[in-house]
């Protein structure tokens, strides 16, 4: 958001901040216009690998297979972003999944290996034609 990156802590339902400043520029893809710059939200996706290995109940033995978590959190980055854009349907907002500056993003999250940014989604008010 324009005041900085907060981190979505799901079960309390709250957002605490991580970093300050306007980092949204960061949540594209590098090098890629920044399309929907005015836009005041955008959600970066981060997997957080040690915990998917780490799951409590059910130890699928694949988790601890490098190409099967890739499986779990694509399929799991795609699940979030498609609740995202039928709640911003639902709210008459648009939204855009898309590429982001995973270089940058590392270094500014000042995140782990095992830390890894996959995609960004951009939700913000549509475009009055
Ligand atoms: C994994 C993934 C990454 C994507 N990355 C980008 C991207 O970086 N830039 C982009 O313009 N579209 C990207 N897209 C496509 C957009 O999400 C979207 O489908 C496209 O912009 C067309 O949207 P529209 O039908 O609303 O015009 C990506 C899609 C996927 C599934």
């Amino acid at each position: 958001m324009p005041e900085g990156i907060y981190l979505y802590d799901a079960f309390h339902h709250r957002l605490l901040p991580i970093v300050t400043g306007d980092l949204r520029a960061l949540a594209i893809g590098q090098g890629q216009p920044n399309v929907g710059a005015k836009a005041p939200v955008r959600l970066i996706c981060i997997v957080d690998v040690n915990k998917l290995s780490n799951t409590s109940g059910y130890q699928e033995p694949g988790l601890q297979d490098p190409e099967i978590q890739k499986s779990y959190y694509y399929v799991d980055t795609g699940l979030i972003a498609g609740n995202v854009y039928l709640f911003a349907a639902s709210q008459g907002l648009a939204s855009w999944f898309h590429n982001c500056n995973k270089s940058g993003l590392t270094a500014k999250l000042n995140l782990r290996a095992d830390q890894r940014v996959l995609f960004g989604q951009t939700v913000g008010y549509p475009v009055k034609k």
